[in-house]
């Protein structure tokens, strides 16, 4: 027994050992060895040898990370150095006067410093005894911080015990806890599907999730630490800065990959200038870059003021929040259709650009965040993105301030304005004929699996717009030989090769004009169907819901949508236009179809009586489809006699001459 206990206890040591290795490799080094299965098949031994052998589950073992019972409030926990803060540098002069001060301090030409990011989040203090985890807290007051040990605990790029033999009796490893921009993503997404309200920025979120009482809710939260320096420490690890932050990598630490020594003033200018111009492709938040003498022997002969030490600076980046006023909202049409709300601003500087317009996504996003004309609101400006609003501020907002609602009609078209089931957006009906969306729709139309004019490229398309020979697809079809002369990079062969694309291009197929009206919802599957199951534009048109949803793979949501379409006067128009300008497409039997498409070639039909889910054209079309004919009176020849409500005589003599009697249900059958 007292064998098997010892042996338990050293596969127990050797499967913590092998976690926390592949722990440091996944979450510091972002390099994982193992795939998840083998790390988990692990992380299962070790959690049977700890169920059976309760004695051997350590504070410091890894299954301990996943949390434990909520606390009822934290407790105190005194640093054992104080926690400073930084001082702060807006200008290059600011930073040129603290390098003078250091270098008359220590009487030296010029200062070697190390460049950090100053990242946006959390700092923690921990506390390692023997290598081993035993205590965390906040800054708090910067002498007396709360006990966040349990949440640490959770943090997977924490190291519970320090990867070398040798640790200092007692150290204290500082840092800052973030969620990375990736991280704050998908944790946002999650929120939103379960109906919580998503975190409005990577540094609440941080806060929210690091201060828990449920260390259980943290284990769940993507924190990670960022090391940039030790506090108290029973011995001394390196003579510099650059030195200490190397021992704590080895230890099992992530330490910025940006950290860098610099020299001088020049070296700290240009090291600021390289973090604005990477900030955006930087996974995490920074608000400045800090400078820190490298040299710790300097350190304490500069010592510290009340606040913050005298060696080191906060650079501070521009900020990239900033408040104003929304003027107006405005429903902006893109060139799909979709129409986003787009908050007019009084010009605000934002992280160095100055803004005037931020969007606001969906009407969802405004009524989320309640956002209104007039309001007083927090924009953001993040990289490359569109500036977005980020929150109200609802103390301050105007009296008459009413909620936003999405105009019933397109702004810019006058078409019906939608939200199709499903989806977040609004979008404008008029996708043939509105201005908004004129680009996007001609681009649609002549694309290789649409209309297939070849060489009508969008630099053609757009000089045709921008001159005004081109604003529906109908007036492709009319353009002249001198409309097109005076284009860029078009002579006469150029001109003539692409009239003859366009002319050749009338004659198309059924599924290929309905592609290429660019109907929301309808890609080339959908149009397939739809010109295979009503065989002519005409009884698509005529078409409701029902009898769409009929169709295969149409659901409700590709119903609304070609219904709403078709619906639209404008479109309609520009439909008749095209086929006014000798658009043709053959009859239903000409349909280039897959293997059993025409599998009742050969067949006779004849219908009688009422269909409830099919017009007389519909039914026709739907066998024309599949090859069959159908004729108007019932003889030898005749293979199937389709039976509707109140039939006429055709019934009887189809009985009389034994030919198959069809319901519709087993219409439907044959047909489907
Ligand atoms: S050094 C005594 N380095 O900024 C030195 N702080 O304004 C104090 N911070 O409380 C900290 N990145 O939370 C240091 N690379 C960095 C930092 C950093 C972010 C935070 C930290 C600190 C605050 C001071």
């Amino acid at each position: 027994m007292a064998e098997d206990h010892d042996s338990a206890a050293r596969r127990a040591e050797t499967l913590r050992e092998q976690i926390e290795y592949h722990n440091h490799r996944y979450y510091v080094l972002d390099d994982p060895e193992i795939s998840d299965a083998e790390y988990d098949r692990l992380m299962s031994e070790l959690e049977a040898i700890e169920r059976e052998y309760p004695d051997l589950q350590t504070a410091y073992s890894p299954t301990q990370r996943v949390g434990s019972e909520p606390l009822a409030e934290f407790a105190e926990l005194a640093h054992g150095e104080p926690m400073l803060s930084l001082a702060n540098a807006f200008s290059e002069e600011a930073l040129e006067d603290f390098d003078r001060r250091l270098r008359e301090a220590l009487d030296v030409q010029r200062v070697e410093y190390v460049g950090e990011p100053k990242l946006d989040g959390l700092s923690i203090n921990l506390t390692y005894e023997r290598g081993r985890l035993a205590g965390a807290a906040t800054r708090g007051d910067g002498r007396v911080g709360e006990d966040i040990t349990a949440n640490a605990r959770t943090i997977r790029s924490i190291p519970l015990v320090l990867l070398t033999d040798e640790p200092p009796e007692r150290v204290e490893v500082r840092g800052e806890v973030v969620i990375r921009r990736s991280d704050f993503d998908r944790l946002n997404d999650q929120r939103l599907t379960r109906g919580e309200k998503p975190f409005a920025n990577p540094r609440n979120a941080a806060a929210g999730s690091l201060r828990q009482l449920d260390s259980r809710v943290t284990a769940r939260r993507p924190l990670t630490l960022f090391v940039f320096g030790i506090g108290e420490c029973s011995r001394t690890l390196a003579g510099t800065h650059f030195g200490v932050l190397d021992v704590l990598r080895q230890w099992g630490f992530r330490v910025n990959e940006r950290v860098e020594k610099v020299s001088g003033v020049a070296g700290c200018m240009d090291y600021h200038d390289r973090l604005i111009e990477d900030r955006d492709s930087l996974d995490y938040e920074i608000d400045g870059a800090v400078y820190k003498v490298n040299d710790r022997g300097a350190w304490r002969s500069l010592g510290t003021t009340a606040r913050a030490p005298r060696w080191a600076l906060a650079h501070k980046l521009p900020a990239r929040e900033a408040t104003t006023r929304v003027e107006a909202i405005i429903p902006s049409v893109g060139r799909t259709g979709v129409i986003t709300p787009v908050a007019d601003l009084d010009p605000v500087e934002v992280g160095g650009v100055t803004v005037s317009r931020a969007t606001l996504h969906n009407l969802d996003e405004v009524h989320r965040k309640d956002v209104r004309e007039g309001d007083m609101v927090m924009v953001r400006r993040a990289g490359d993105v569109i500036p977005e609003v980020v929150s109200v501020i609802e103390s301050r907002r105007p009296e008459d301030a009413t909620p936003w609602s999405m105009p019933a009609q397109c702004p810019v078209c006058g078409s019906e304005v939608v939200r199709i089931d499903d989806e977040a957006a609004h979008r404008c009906m008029g996708g043939l004929y509105c201005p908004a969306q004129r680009m996007g729709a001609l681009m649609h139309f002549v694309s290789r699996r649409a209309m297939d004019i070849d060489g009508l490229g969008e630099k053609l398309i757009e000089q045709l717009v921008e001159r005004e020979r081109v604003s529906t697809a109908a007036d492709l079809y009319r353009l002249t030989r001198s409309d097109l002369l005076g284009l860029e990079r078009m002579g006469e062969k150029s001109s003539d090769n692409l009239l003859q694309a366009i002319d050749e291009s009338r004659e198309t197929t059924l599924p290929r004009f309905l592609y290429a009206l660019g109907i929301n919802q309808v890609g080339e599957v959908t149009a397939r169907s739809l010109a295979e199951h009503f065989g002519s534009l005409e009884a698509l048109m005529r078409a409701d819901e029902e009898s769409l949803t009929r169709v295969p793979d149409v659901g409700p949501v590709v119903a609304e949508a070609v219904r709403r379409f078709f619906g639209q006067s404008h479109n309609r128009e520009v439909i008749d236009g095209l086929i006014d300008a000798g658009v043709t497409w053959p009859g239903p039997q000409a349909f280039d179809q897959g293997s059993g498409g025409r599998r009742l070639e050969g067949k006779t039909f004849v219908l009688t009586g009422a269909l409830s889910g099919y017009t007389r054209d519909e039914a026709r079309a739907r066998i024309e489809a599949l090859g069959g004919r159908v004729t108007s009176s019932v003889s030898g020849n005749t293979d199937y006699v389709v039976v509707g409500e109140d039939p006429g005589s055709k019934r009887d003599r189809a009985g009389q001459l034994g030919v198959t009697l069809l319901d519709e249900a087993g219409f439907e059958e044959l047909t489907g």
